[in-house]
């Protein structure tokens, strides 16, 4: 009880610290964003990344962009931008963004719940659950579940699988070292260089539809 009652203390005294700033939340900075650019810019993202951002599947597989976590957002963005990451289009779209911008984007777009695209391969969501939950200790391949969380919302620049394009999630882990992690720079990609290279095709793919059926 003592215990519990001191952390709730301690909790509430750093809570009020972060609220005395004062004005916070209602003070707009110079830079911010219009209510207008904003919605802008993301009718924009929309065309591509689907009217809800629930992902697309066109010509190139677009990532669902709704529920992703901020950090993880803001880090891919200026991967891009660095070229770190590579991809011509993404490119383009982010190097024109101001920080705040980018900021207002991911706020937003970390609000938006559509349901899952859907579309995936049933036959191996077994094994895809297994992998995603208890990993392949034979092949070193870590559960997936322990990075991004049980359901697969990932947390800060740990990415949200749940609900993501089977397409894309299957691209993204077959070409990972081709698209990411490029420069001099080692970024948090590398994180992910051993478990891509530990998967079989068809382990991917287990995982990746596996995934996106998650809500
Ligand atoms: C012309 C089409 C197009 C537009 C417009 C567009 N995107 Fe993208 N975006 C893509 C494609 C294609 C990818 C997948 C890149 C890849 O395969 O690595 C992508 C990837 C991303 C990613 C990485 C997602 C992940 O899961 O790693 C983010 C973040 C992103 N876009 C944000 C945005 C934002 C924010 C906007 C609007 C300002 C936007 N995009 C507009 C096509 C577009
Ligand atoms: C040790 C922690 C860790 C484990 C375990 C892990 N991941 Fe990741 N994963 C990450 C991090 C960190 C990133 C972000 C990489 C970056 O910034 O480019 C990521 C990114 C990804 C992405 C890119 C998502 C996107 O939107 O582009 C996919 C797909 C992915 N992981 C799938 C998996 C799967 C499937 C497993 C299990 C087989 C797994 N991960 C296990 C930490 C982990």
């Amino acid at each position: 009880m003592k215990v519990i009652s001191l952390r709730l203390a301690f909790q509430t005294a750093i809570l009020a610290l972060v609220f005395a700033a004062p004005g916070r939340a209602e003070v707009k900075g110079p830079t911010d964003p219009s209510p207008q650019g904003l919605q802008a810019k993301l009718t924009y993202c929309k065309t591509c990344h689907g009217l809800s951002a629930e992902g697309y599947r066109g010509y190139y597989p677009m990532p669902r962009l709704a529920g992703q976590q901020p950090v993880y957002i803001e880090n891919q963005l200026r991967a891009f931008i660095e070229r770190r990451r590579t991809n011509p289009v993404m490119f383009n779209v982010a190097h024109v963004l101001s920080p705040e911008m980018v900021a207002a984007l991911a706020a937003h777009l970390k609000e938006l719940n559509p349901a899952p695209y859907g579309g995936a391969p049933k036959g191996s969501l077994a094994l895809g659950k297994t992998i995603f939950e208890q990993g392949l200790p034979e092949s070193n391949v870590p559960a997936c579940s322990a990075c991004h969380g049980p359901e697969g919302n990932g947390k800060d620049e740990i990415p949200r699988l749940a609900g993501q394009l089977f397409w894309y999630t299957e691209k993204t882990m077959t070409n990972w070292t081709k698209e990411r992690g490029h420069g001099s720079v080692k970024d948090t990609s590398a994180i992910m260089v051993p478990t891509t290279h530990d998967l079989s095709q068809s382990q991917i793919a287990a995982v990746a539809a596996y995934v996106s059926y998650l809500k």
